[in-house]
């Protein structure tokens, strides 16, 4: 057991990257290893037999590649659609945007059913859309980081299958694997992509995609060639197989000190306590407890339905007449790191906090209590210094305003 301990920081609480354990930051720092070691080998391996179980899957095939979450979004366009071909998304906020610009980067054919900002896509817009044009695909964020909004990933699953069997169903899982429940296999989810530095709770720099065995069929099966190099699952499928049976293989050298550091948290995930179940559980209480502090705050959250707001993170409307700009830095003062609002046509209008992994898990940490207080503070300064800030205004204006008899004398003079 090391001693290890990192460094005094103010507390990350945006909607990733997360505050991480020191035993995963301690992993990251361990001297870089061969790729094709035999010290390497089984944490490579394991990493990918402990994602499958995270995503509740019997077979799904893993693909651990440096790169970020947008790397994912590449692997799936180009492996899985070919040019022409059509794509529906279910777009919650901006990472859907994104999602939909890496598609049609690859040729893809997309349309877009948009919910209003704060919402999700409901079940009878998609069935009226698969109805009404056959997709190869469909593609949704779990949790749009921008928004705070979940989607009802099992809905999504169920409903597509049951309308378009063949469809693809494609999760956008960056912002809600860890955080938020998936059941690969019995939602019918073809693909999930995600991201080392959110709930998984390792640094950034792994992308991380589980794509089922009937997707996979469908890209080694594809007409096209991939119009990528580096995101060809035809290159990188023999390198995660031989990485699972135990041998070495090379395409492009894998992240080593990242895969350690995520090996680490994967085995704290999923091995041990809290269980993976009570690590959702976990989640939806710390969400409760900073929903409900917000609310007694009197401020409103951007989801317009409990129901569809994520556990791993919120997104609040800030108090009428106060920007980012006024309430972001005095948590900085506070020593607590939180973001503004990301939604390109509401930014300055609310803010966004993250309470994913440890924070969310360990409440011995008082990461919640510090948060909390850091809110309250700021926001009951924040509207403080405005009002003061415009009594200020309002008086200097008062004063400035030529009366009426002075204009009179300045003008005879
Ligand atoms: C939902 C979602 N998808 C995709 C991405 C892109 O991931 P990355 O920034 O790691 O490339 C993000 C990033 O925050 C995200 O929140």
């Amino acid at each position: 057991m090391s001693t290890f301990k990192q460094e005094p920081h103010k507390l990350l609480l945006i909607p990733g990257p997360i505050e991480v354990t020191d035993e995963v930051l301690y992993a990251n720092a361990y001297p870089p290893v061969a790729h094709t070691s035999a010290d390497f080998i089984p944490i490579f391996g394991d990493s990918i037999r402990l994602t499958r179980e995270l995503l509740y899957s019997s077979d799904a095939q893993i693909f651990l590649i440096a790169g970020s979450g947008t790397l994912g979004w590449d692997q799936v366009s180009s492996n899985l659609i070919e040019p022409g071909e059509e794509v529906l998304v279910l777009n919650s906020g901006y990472f859907g945007d994104s999602f939909s610009d890496c598609l049609k980067t690859y040729g893809a054919k997309v349309d877009e059913i948009r919910a209003d900002f704060g919402a999700a896509v409901s079940k009878s817009d998609l069935e009226k859309a698969l109805l009404a044009k056959k997709y190869k695909a469909v593609a949704f964020t779990h949790v749009d980081t921008s928004t705070g909004v979940l989607s009802d990933a099992k809905m999504v699953g169920e409903t597509v299958k049951a309308i378009s069997p063949d469809s693809l169903v494609i999760l956008d899982g960056v912002c809600s694997v860890a955080s938020e429940e998936i059941r690969m296999d019995d939602w019918s989810i073809d693909a999930v992509i995600s991201a080392s530095q959110k709930g998984l709770g390792a640094p950034p720099g792994l992308s991380i995609v589980a794509v089922s065995q009937a997707a996979l069929k469908v890209s080694a099966t594809r007409k096209t060639p991939v119009t990528s190099y580096y995101a060809s699952w035809k290159r990188w499928l023999p390198i995660m197989n031989a990485y699972e049976s135990g041998k070495p293989m090379y395409f492009a050298t894998p992240p080593v000190n990242l895969i350690r550091a995520y090996h680490t948290s994967l085995k704290q995930i999923t091995r041990a306590a809290p269980s993976l179940a009570d690590r959702f559980k976990l989640h939806k209480e710390a969400s409760q407890r900073v929903k409900d502090a917000v609310a007694e705050l009197g401020l409103k959250q951007v989801p317009t339905d409990p129901y569809y707001a994520a556990n791993g993170m919120s997104a609040v409307y800030l108090p009428d007449g106060l920007g980012v700009a006024d309430l972001v830095p005095r948590l900085a003062q506070r020593d607590v790191v939180i973001t503004g609002g990301l939604h390109k046509d509401y930014k300055d209008k609310y803010f966004r906090i993250g309470h994913m992994g440890v924070t969310a898990v360990n409440p011995e940490r008082g990461d919640l209590d510090k948060l909390i207080a850091a809110l309250k503070d700021s926001v009951r300064e924040a509207i403080a210094s405005k009002k003061l800030q415009s009594r200020t205004e309002n008086k200097r204006t008062t004063q400035v305003r030529p009366r009426p008899y002075l204009r009179t004398t300045s003008a005879r003079l």
